[in-house]
């Protein structure tokens, strides 16, 4: 066996491709799509027209843009076979294996989703992100036993999304923090879950597989389940005056605090610092100042004891909250981040699989060599 083979687990700090789509700069704090900086798309942009960006590299022509609303606007009512899908199987263990099991539902009823054609991988794509506001409204209804809301034909994703969960049409503001926080969650660089939809593209399996992938990937909580763990951990913390102590016993025990950290960026998070502007106000008009007052605590209380070792509050810190205020259950926070994520998902998987290479690494061999003799089960 060569005793030169260098492990680099969890890939890190591997290259595995070229990608025009995004690019995070961990040491700036930088996030960007395609040339636009996430602050200038959250500000001035919406979650349809970020989607086509990452998907098609350029933003859509006033032509294209009504069709690609226009598709979505038609999707987002669900078949009726999948209302029934979801009021039969749904709300029994997590909203993440539900979502995960009506994604890959919505394979078995494509006639196309054998097929490797890269146009039609297109379509699976557009159609599984103008279906996810649907989906993830209607299992969440599932998960409250109410019944399933079809979308409004004025309404935009967001808009809709926050429809079909509530029954209630959002205000402006409400919407714009929806359609910002679906932006911001859109697209980051070759994480985890995006990598294991290019995984399972890079076979020419269907999109409806990648984005199955994507999303049974995303459901820990190292990745996008980190935003369920930071609600309930600032909930237990539950005021400010305890944040020094709690987080100073959970680092004593070495306890990972969650909502905190990355993988690339080694300072602050831009996608943090717009959803804590958004989490302060929004909070305050729903009456949990408190709660945006502990998570506050607790940033300074972990920047002060870590924040030297690069440890910052990620996306996922202040984005629980921001949900808790717009009335979701933590629950389905993580199927909120799988419906915003499906464009990067969706978008990458095109961009891989056109210019493909069967992802197929090697691991380093450490066990018995042998050749060690059978013992037939009997004599065992
Ligand atoms: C995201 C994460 C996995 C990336 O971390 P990583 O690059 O793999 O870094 P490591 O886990 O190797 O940690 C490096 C050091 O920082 C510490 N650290 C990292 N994140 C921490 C956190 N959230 N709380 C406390 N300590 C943390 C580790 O304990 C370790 O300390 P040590 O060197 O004294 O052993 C990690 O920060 C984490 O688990 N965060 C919490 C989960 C989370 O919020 N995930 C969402 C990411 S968007």
């Amino acid at each position: 066996m060569p005793d030169d083979q260098e492990v680099h687990k969890g890939l890190e700090g591997i290259i595995v491709n070229e990608t025009k789509i995004g690019y995070v700069d961990g040491q700036k704090g930088r996030l960007v799509y395609r040339g636009y900086d996430i602050e200038t798309l959250a500000s001035k942009s919406n979650f349809e027209e970020v989607s086509y960006l990452l998907i098609n590299g350029k933003l859509p022509s006033r032509e294209q843009f009504s069709e690609f609303n226009r598709k979505a606007r038609e999707r987002m009512k669900l078949p009726g076979n999948v209302v029934e899908f979801i009021e039969k199987n749904c709300g029994h263990s997590h909203p993440m294996s539900d979502l995960r099991t009506v994604v890959s539902f919505l394979g078995a009823l494509d006639a196309n989703s054998n097929s490797s054609d890269l146009n039609l991988q297109k379509s699976m794509g557009e159609d599984i992100i103008f279906r996810m506001p649907g989906i993830v409204a209607a299992i969440k209804r599932k998960w409250e036993g109410k019944s399933i809301i079809e979308p409004l034909p004025d309404l935009g994703m967001a808009a809709n999304f926050l429809y079909m969960s509530s029954g209630r049409k959002p205000t402006e503001e409400e919407e714009k923090v929806m359609d910002t926080c679906l932006i911001l969650h859109a697209d980051h660089g070759s994480n985890a879950s995006t990598f294991s939809s290019m995984v399972t593209i890079s076979t020419l399996a269907d999109m409806y597989s990648a984005l199955t992938a994507g999303i049974a990937t995303l459901k820990g909580p190292l990745h996008g389940g980190a935003n369920e763990q930071a609600l309930k951990m600032i909930k237990r913390v539950g005021s400010p005056e305890n944040a020094e102590r709690v987080i100073g016993e959970m680092l004593g025990k070495k306890e990972k605090v969650m909502g905190f950290g990355h993988r690339v960026y080694k300072v602050y998070d831009p996608r943090a610092r717009i959803l804590k502007e958004f989490a302060r106000s929004i909070s305050a008009k729903s009456g949990k100042q408190e709660l945006f007052e502990t998570a506050e605590a607790i940033e300074k209380a972990m920047i002060s004891k870590v924040g030297g070792k690069g440890i910052f509050p990620n996306v996922d810190f202040y984005s629980g909250m921001v949900y808790e205020s717009l009335g979701f259950e933590e629950n389905i926070f993580t199927p909120i981040f799988a419906f915003s994520r499906s464009a990067g998902w969706v978008a990458r998987s095109l961009e891989y699989v056109s210019d493909n290479r069967l992802f197929r690494p090697r691991s380093k061999y450490s066990g018995e060599m042998g050749p060690i003799e059978y013992v037939p089960l009997e004599k065992r």
